[in-house]
Parts: structure tokens; sequence; C-alpha cells
């Protein structure tokens, strides 16, 4: 089979034959036979067995079809090598027992060392970058969200004790948004070299705060990670996550390929608020995937038309997949957004001419 480029092609905005399709959360609870894995190893315990890890990425690429695969990782496990202890729970999430608090905490911080502590997630990209005929999405969570799971101790609605440090304590806010920016820097940085053909940076809850808090307290570390980055010849996808349609006119400066929407906001009026400056990916509301297959695909047509009119579109969701998604009905859409952008990109084409 020869290697399909249309996700790279499409993020760097070039001409595709067939919209490029994949999904956030990929690789997960949704499939039986990954559920069967875990019942006898954690998360963690997969991400320390590149094989499996590596097996596991590449389930959802052979089952759905799908024009891209994500590391099978977590935006915790680097955070491992700063010296945070903590533990995926099940049904919760990301728990640390000591959460980060105060300055003293901050500074207790170590650098992050891939090749000491990190080095089986090297691994699991080498293999992958032998194994796959699609790209290979390595990621980092980013500093945000990485922050209010360190200061939370677990996840949170409220962000209240995030909000807290960021507006009493902004030294100590600056200075850990700082140490997980050169977390991120470094970290997407090996993943490139080890194989990785593009990255994202996963900021699934920075929507909870106002744009011109946004812009001071967050976007100066995401505009430093993306410009130590642009060497990096890959599409770099940011993903601001859930509710942020308000901070999109705030990234024109940002030297991101990609962004990712969620459903709040249109493919189009998305595009309107970015200054056409990127490719956009997204942004089925994943809930959507509850409906019969019509309704489904109702939505996705509505979505494909939108994302054809220009050059410059990845169909994805607008977040990740569920554990009560149905793997029948994925596979159905990822060949309905197939087949049907295929029509339409060459009956555009007829029209163009
Ligand atoms: O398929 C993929 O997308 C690749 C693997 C991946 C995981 N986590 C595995 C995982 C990726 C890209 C992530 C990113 C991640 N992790 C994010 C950003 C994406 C998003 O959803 O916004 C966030 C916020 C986390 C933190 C995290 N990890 C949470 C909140 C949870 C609990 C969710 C739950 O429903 O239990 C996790 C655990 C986790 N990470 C699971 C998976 C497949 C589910 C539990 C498991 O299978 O062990």
């Amino acid at each position: 089979m020869a290697y399909n480029d249309s996700f790279i092609k499409a993020g760097f905005k070039q001409h595709v034959d067939r919209l490029p399709v994949w999904y956030m959360r990929q690789a997960g609870r949704y499939d039986p036979e990954y559920r069967k894995i875990k019942e006898k190893y954690t998360l963690l315990e997969i991400c320390k067995q590149p094989e499996l890890a590596a097996e596991v990425t590449l389930m959802p690429v052979r089952k759905l079809g799908v024009d891209a695969a994500i590391l099978y990782s977590d935006i915790m496990n680097p955070v491992a090598s700063l010296g945070i202890d903590f533990d995926i729970v099940k049904n919760i999430g990301p728990v640390i027992d000591n959460p980060i608090r105060s300055a003293a905490d901050v500074d207790r911080l170590r650098p992050i060392d891939v090749d000491q502590d990190l080095s089986h997630i090297m691994e699991t990209i080498r293999i992958l970058d032998k194994e796959l005929q699609v790209p290979l999405i390595t990621f980092a969570g980013a500093p945000f969200t990485i922050a209010s799971y360190l200061i939370e101790g677990r996840p949170s609605k409220g962000y209240i004790r995030t909000k807290e440090m960021m507006y009493s304590e902004p030294a100590t806010w600056f200075k850990l948004m700082d140490k997980l920016g050169d977390m991120v820097i470094t970290y997407v940085r090996h993943q490139i070299a080890n194989g990785g053909k593009a990255f994202q940076i996963f900021d699934s809850w920075v929507g909870a705060l106002a744009p011109e808090d946004f812009k001071y307290y967050v976007l100066p570390t995401i505009t430093r990670i993306f410009d130590e980055l642009s060497d990096l010849d890959v599409p770099k996808i940011y993903f601001p996550g859930v509710s942020s349609g308000e901070l999109l006119p705030t990234l024109h400066g940002v030297k991101a390929n990609i962004i990712g929407l969620d459903w709040r906001v249109s493919i189009p009026e998305g595009r309107v608020r970015l200054g056409d400056k990127f490719a956009v990916q997204g942004n089925l509301d994943p809930y959507i995937l509850t409906a019969p297959m019509d309704v489904i695909k109702k939505y996705a047509k509505e979505i494909i038309d939108q994302g054809i009119q220009k050059p410059g579109y990845i169909f994805n969701l607008g977040h990740g997949l569920f554990p009560e998604a149905s793997l029948e009905k994925l596979k159905e859409l990822t060949d309905y957004v197939h087949e049907y952008s295929e029509q339409a990109i060459s009956a555009q084409k007829v029209h163009l001419k």
C-alpha cells in the first residue's frame, strides 16, 4: 500500500482528492479489543511496553481506515520527568497526590529528561514509524491544561485553584507556564526526531478563560512554543479545546499550521475568526455519534461541504471520542467522509472549469 499523505497535504493547505479524517481519542474504550487489553494493563503500563503501545496506536488505523495515527500515550506522561507523581484513575482521569500550589512547588519542578525518563515513548514512536502507512501525530498537553491538573490535583469543572494562582500569584504562574513551555518544546522536538510526522498541542480546558485573560496569561507561552518549533517541517496543530470560539481571533500570530475547532463555531465562522491564516480541523460534536447513521451523515455532510470551500481542512470531532461510541458507526462515518468528499471535490473541480 502506498503511503497516504493526505493529512500532511491538507495540513499545509495543499490540494487533496478526498478529505483526510482522524479522531481525537481514536484509540480507546469504544473498541472492545482495547477494553480487553485494559483488563490486563493500565494506561501507564501499556505506555511502558512499546510494542503494545504501538499495537494500540495501530488498531484504530486498521479498523477505521483513518488517514492519521495518534500516538497512544497521555498528556500527563512527560510530567513524570519533571518529578510529579501522578496516576490515571479509572473513570476520573489524572490524579496527583501532591498538587502544585506554591512558588516553592514550582521551583522544585525539574527540567524534562526525555532520554532518561521517556525512552519507552520514543521507542514506541520508532516502531510506529516503521509500521505506518499514514502519518503519526505525536502530541503534548499545553501549559494551561497541564497546569490545571498539576494545581487542582484532579479533573476540575471551574479551575478555581488554577485561576486563584493565575490571578493572585502571577509571578509563580508565569514561572510555571515557562517551565511547562520548556517541557513541551523539548518533548515535541524529541518526538519528531524519533519519527513523529506532525504534532498537536492539546489545550483542552483553556476555553475556561476570557479572551483577554487568555491573551495575557497563556498566549505568550503558546506563541513561544510554536516559534521555537517553527523549524520543524511538519504540520503543527493547536487545539484550544472546548468552548474556545471566542479565543480564535487572538491566535493570528501563532506559528501553527492547523487549528482544531470545537462544534460551537462553524467551519466558515472559525476560518473568519482565524483570519484565514490556518488549515482547520474538526468539528463534529462527538455526541452526535449517538444518533442514527442518517442523522450522523447529515451533520457530516454539512461540515464537509463547508470544509471543502477552501484548501486546508481535516475532518475530525470537536473533542475526543467517548467510551460508548460505536466502532461500526465510526467506520461507516469514515467511509462516508472519504466517499462523499471525493465526489464533492471532483464536482467542485468540474464546476471551477
Ligand atoms: O487515541 C488517542 O487520542 C491517543 C491517546 C490519548 C490519550 N489521552 C489516552 C487516554 C490522548 C491524545 C490523550 C490526551 C489527553 N489526556 C487529553 C487531551 C485530549 C482531550 O480529551 O481533551 C487530556 C485532557 C488528557 C487527560 C486525561 N487522560 C483524562 C481527562 C483522562 C480520563 C478520561 C476518562 O474518560 O477516563 C485520561 C485517561 C485516558 N487517556 C484514557 C485514554 C484512552 C481513558 C482511560 C483509559 O483507557 O485508561
